[in-house]
């Protein structure tokens, strides 16, 4: 699928564009056979619609369409995540640009921070969300008490929730009321539930990583968009899910 001619742009110019070098050196890209438009090898002076095209360099989709923005949000307690709260509360859709509309990807509870991803790229935001893809999400855990190793243990093993066990996670300790935990799963409250289940419950919760994306330097509140190299990692990051799948 190419689109129609008036919105073909030469496709070094489109390689150029999300950030993969000059036209020259993209054109090199193409010459080289590393390119593929829809699943075709390319070829010098092919022109694509960037908007339908699925354009893939070394395999790996390019991962940016025009119409596509991808924000990396530092959630401050007190927000919640969806676009339109009827008890009027501040959401997350009002710190970021109003055009165009991004939805979040995944969700924080209201007194959770830290890091949300907000995009209009339906199919990434499937993708990252969907329990099948595994996507890691990585969490600070300021905890009530010390624990000891042995509920560290219980965490990292699995712990019983009332929607069944949690898979193993990665749980180190920060501190001696602060955990770092890593988990594949998205279930509702899910670490909250976890440090409740082993009789320490979270008094602070910060998400500090999704998948490769971290900025500790983004103030709560602030967003920025993300990289041309952190679109495309969170791509593969989806790819490789699909190839273990
Ligand atoms: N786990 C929780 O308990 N809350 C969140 O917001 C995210 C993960």
């Amino acid at each position: 699928m190419t689109g129609s001619a008036e919105d073909e742009v030469r496709l070094q110019k489109v390689l150029a564009r999300v950030g993969l070098g000059s036209r020259r050196a993209c054109e090199e890209l193409i010459a080289d056979g590393r390119v593929t438009v829809d699943g075709h090898e390319a070829t010098l002076g092919d022109r694509v619609d960037p908007a339908v095209a699925r354009v893939e360099v070394d395999g790996v989709p390019i991962g940016i369409r025009p119409d596509l923005v991808h924000y990396l949000l530092n959630k401050p307690a007190g927000v919640v995540t969806t676009a339109d709260d009827p008890q009027g509360r501040p959401v997350v859709v009002d710190l970021v640009p109003a055009e165009p509309r991004v939805f979040p990807v995944g969700r924080l509870d209201m007194d959770t921070e830290g890091l949300l991803l907000l995009t209009n790229d339906g199919d990434l935001a499937h993708r990252i969300t969907h329990p099948s893809y595994g996507i890691e999400k990585e969490y600070l855990a300021e905890v009530e008490g010390e624990p000891a190793r042995g509920a560290l243990r219980r965490l990292r093993e699995g712990v019983e929730l009332d929607d069944g066990p949690t898979a193993p996670a990665t749980v180190g300790r920060v501190g001696p009321s602060l955990l770092r935990i890593v988990v594949h799963e998205g279930r509702n409250r899910q670490v909250r539930r976890m440090c409740e289940a082993v009789g320490h419950p979270v008094r602070r919760l910060v998400r500090t990583r999704l998948a490769e994306l971290s900025d500790p330097g983004l103030p709560p509140g602030g967003w920025r968009a993300l990289t041309t190299d952190e679109v495309r990692a969170l791509e593969r990051s989806v790819a490789d899910a699909d190839d273990r799948r």
